[in-house]
């Protein structure tokens, strides 16, 4: 097992497998334009493969796939039915915009991945428009209804709430949870990348959050599983659930169980912090062993982030 300086015990790792997006959402911007890696930046399949395995033996039980969009890397599948086969991942996610998901979703299924988590912050055509730069609303929604036909099951929807753009739709947002297997979750608005898009006002807290939706119905918490950011809850009789994710306005960072390994192949250990240590490097040149990487890392993972510091957007950091 993993453990950091202050207890925690790590065995979730998220991987970025690409920085590409064929969207531009507004909470993924940067200060500086970002450069697209190239191919040999990135890493390679055996590549992932090989830290997959490693980390496993490390103690890393939990593995997810994020990008920039994930599902732009070619061949994705095949890379997902060699992660599925490392006995000890047990369970293997991938987070997505979705629009691949019509036509993918089943064979994702198929070579092995277990849950996925779709962004969807809007059921409005012209502000998912503007959201993302794409007019791409249906496509996401035809998406969804593939993703649960072909039975991933929960399927969660990351919902990012911004102050005067979205906040107003949080109530029919919940709502897909009503009749549907899916978990309708709602995250703060956070400062990455020094975003130039982001600022205090545009926070939408959760605590104002989870007033709405009560005031709509009472919410009912649910024990979650695994550990995450989120805070379970449910509508009475509702067939999905509603998550709350507060990593402004509550220090999530105590039961932080996860690192992050970024699209150019470094080992992050904190989404606001960004110290990063070469892994790619160290698997190309051969000269330090993987688990000396993961050891440093531990090692100087900090206690908590430093909110509104990063330079990297998420895109590269991976979601
Ligand atoms: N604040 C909160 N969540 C973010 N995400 C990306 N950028 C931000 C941000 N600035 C999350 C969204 C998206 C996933 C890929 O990462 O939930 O769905
Ligand atoms: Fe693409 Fe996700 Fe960033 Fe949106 S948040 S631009 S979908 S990587």
């Amino acid at each position: 097992m993993l453990v950091d300086s202050y207890g925690r015990g790590i065995e979730y790792l998220r991987i970025s497998i690409t920085d590409r997006c064929n969207f531009n959402c507004i909470y993924c911007q940067s200060k500086k334009p970002w450069k697209w890696l190239s191919s040999e930046e990135i890493l390679s399949f055996e590549e992932i493969e090989e830290i997959a395995r490693v980390s496993s033996e490390l103690g890393v039980k939990r593995i997810r796939l994020t990008g920039g969009e994930p599902l732009l890397r070619k061949n994705v599948e095949v890379l997902i039915k060699k992660l599925s086969q490392i006995a000890g991942i047990e369970d293997l996610s991938l987070t997505t915009n979705g629009y691949f998901l019509e036509e993918k979703a089943l064979i994702l299924k198929a070579a092995g991945l277990k849950r996925i988590n779709i962004s969807l912050d809007t059921l409005k055509r012209e502000k998912f428009k503007k959201l993302t730069g794409k007019d791409e609303l249906n496509k996401i929604l035809r998406g969804i209804e593939k993703a649960l036909e072909v039975g991933f099951n929960p399927i969660k929807i990351n919902v990012v709430v911004i102050k005067g753009f979205n906040d107003e739709e949080i109530i029919d947002l919940a709502k897909l949870s009503l009749d549907k297997p899916l978990e309708v979750r709602f995250i703060e608005f956070m400062p990455i990348g020094k975003n130039p898009l982001w600022n205090e006002s545009k926070v939408f807290y959760i605590a104002e959050v989870k007033r709405i939706l009560e005031s709509f119905k009472k919410l009912e918490p649910v024990i979650s599983v695994g550990g995450g950011p989120a805070k379970s809850y449910r509508w009475e009789g509702a067939l999905g659930k509603i998550g709350l994710i507060s990593p402004l306005s509550e220090h999530i960072c105590k039961n932080c169980n996860r690192m992050r390994i970024t699209a150019d192949g470094r080992l992050r250990p904190c989404l606001f912090s960004d110290f990063e240590i070469d892994l790619k490097s160290a698997l190309r040149e051969r000269k330090t062993s993987l688990k000396k990487i993961f050891e440093l890392a531990l090692k100087k993972k900090p206690e908590k982030g430093l909110k509104n510091f990063t330079l990297k957007p998420m895109r590269a950091i991976g979601g």
